[in-house]
């Protein structure tokens, strides 16, 4: 008999995080290996929420804190919600958990019954699907169509509706796709959901910030303030003040769900880092004043890797709105073959090949749940993604019929 519980048998390690492995690997095997693989920005915390870490550690503040969180932070986070999405959240309402990963998780596991359906559009997440598996729910999935920009439409969202829903998840904008929702195409899906009280609305709000060309941004509980009884607005720090070391993620909702996920961190992680908590203050209450040359930065990057992308044979590609990923198709090259004679059949097949010729790492879009694509976070210099689209155009051109 196994010493691994069966619960395990349903599901798999994150592919984002293995390939960020395989990069580290290889790398230090001395090969030339480009990682656009991982989701963090390349920029380095703020200064000022660094030396808010290292005044906590002075002040001693390097002990136990409550659960959900210490009052200060739960104060600032709802504070933000106020001031930048017009949404009121008591402190009692908050929830703050090692990374939006682990408040995602809570979630799950403190609302999923077997046989409770959770939808999720594709091309999601990577760990969305696995959480609710692992949590006894069942993943139900709606195609975000290439052809919508990876976006679900109200008609989808209706006809996956069942007496067994009982959370929509949305991520705007999204990882992998960077699709955002606009004011009216949320409020056509949250019209929708006004209509099935049973359902409940998972908001997954992590790139807020990073979005492009006057886009507005724009979250359920405030478009539709009748869903804000039954919605869980989940945000936190890793992208927009690039603090994905230090695991701040935060839920906000009403407060018997909030209760019961502080109940299940209570009996797991207890509460992240005192020091993280007291830095997450800091930065919610500090300066934003570096983040427009940081948008600014990855809207130049998204303009070159769309660009370079479509140069390439077979690949095509979109420009989206929001998030620092691309999420080209690679249709196109679909049964060609490698110069060494393998036929790539998938699209795993196709970052397999690209990383083993030309040292380039990018995730397989069947991680995603929608193929034959593949994402590349741009979330790195210039002269990197310059030399890896380089390289993406040079493998293409190098196959055959
Ligand atoms: C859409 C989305 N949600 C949640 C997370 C989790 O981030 P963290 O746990 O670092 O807060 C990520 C990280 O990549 C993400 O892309």
């Amino acid at each position: 008999m196994s010493i691994i519980a069966a619960r395990l048998g349903r599901i798999k390690p994150s592919a984002t995080n293995m390939l960020t492995g395989k990069v580290a690997e290889l790398k230090a095997q001395g090969r030339d290996i480009i990682g656009l693989g991982a989701g963090e920005p390349d920029f380095d915390t703020p200064d000022h929420i660094k030396q808010a870490a290292i005044a906590a550690i002075g002040a001693g503040e390097t002990k136990y804190t409550p659960v959900p969180g210490t009052l200060a932070l739960r104060k600032a986070i709802s504070e933000k919600f106020k001031r930048e999405n017009g949404l009121d959240y008591t402190p009692e309402q908050i929830t703050v958990g090692c990374g939006g990963k682990q408040v995602i998780f809570n979630a799950f596991m403190a609302t999923l019954d077997p046989g409770d359906e959770v939808i999720i559009p594709t091309p999601y997440w990577v760990s969305y699907p696995d959480m609710v598996a692992l949590a006894e729910g069942t993943p139900v999935f709606i195609e975000g169509r290439e052809t919508n920009g990876f976006k679900i439409t109200a008609d989808q969202l209706e006809a996956a509706i069942t007496a067994n829903t009982k959370w929509v998840m949305l991520n705007s904008p999204s990882n992998p796709s960077g699709a955002a929702y606009t004011g009216d195409e949320l409020k056509a899906l949250t019209d929708v959901l006004v209509r099935y009280p049973q359902v409940w609305v998972m908001t997954d709000d992590m790139y807020e910030h990073i979005i492009y060309d006057d886009f507005e941004f724009n979250t359920p509980a405030q478009i539709e303030p009748r869903l804000y009884e039954r919605t869980l607005t989940l945000n936190g720090h890793s992208k927009v003040f690039s603090m994905t070391g230090w695991r701040i993620g935060y839920g906000a909702g009403p407060v018997e769900l909030i209760r019961a996920m502080n109940n299940i961190q209570s009996q797991s992680t207890t509460h992240t880092s005192s020091i993280s908590q007291a830095a997450a203050v800091a930065a919610l209450n500090g300066p934003m004043d570096y983040l427009p040359g940081w948008v600014a930065a990855f809207k130049e990057r998204r303009d070159l890797v769309v660009s370079m992308l479509n140069q390439a044979t077979g690949i095509s590609c979109q420009s989206p709105d929001g998030a620092f990923y691309v999420y080209p198709s690679c249709a196109g090259v679909i049964g060609k073959k490698t110069q060494d004679g393998q036929v790539i059949e998938n699209d795993t097949d196709f970052v397999t090949r690209l990383l083993e010729s030309e040292g380039v790492a990018v995730v397989q879009g069947a991680a995603f749940g929608l193929e034959p694509h593949f994402r590349i976070s741009y979330a790195t210099s210039t002269e990197a993604l310059e030399d890896a689209c380089e390289r993406i155009q040079r493998f293409c051109a190098g196959l055959t019929d």
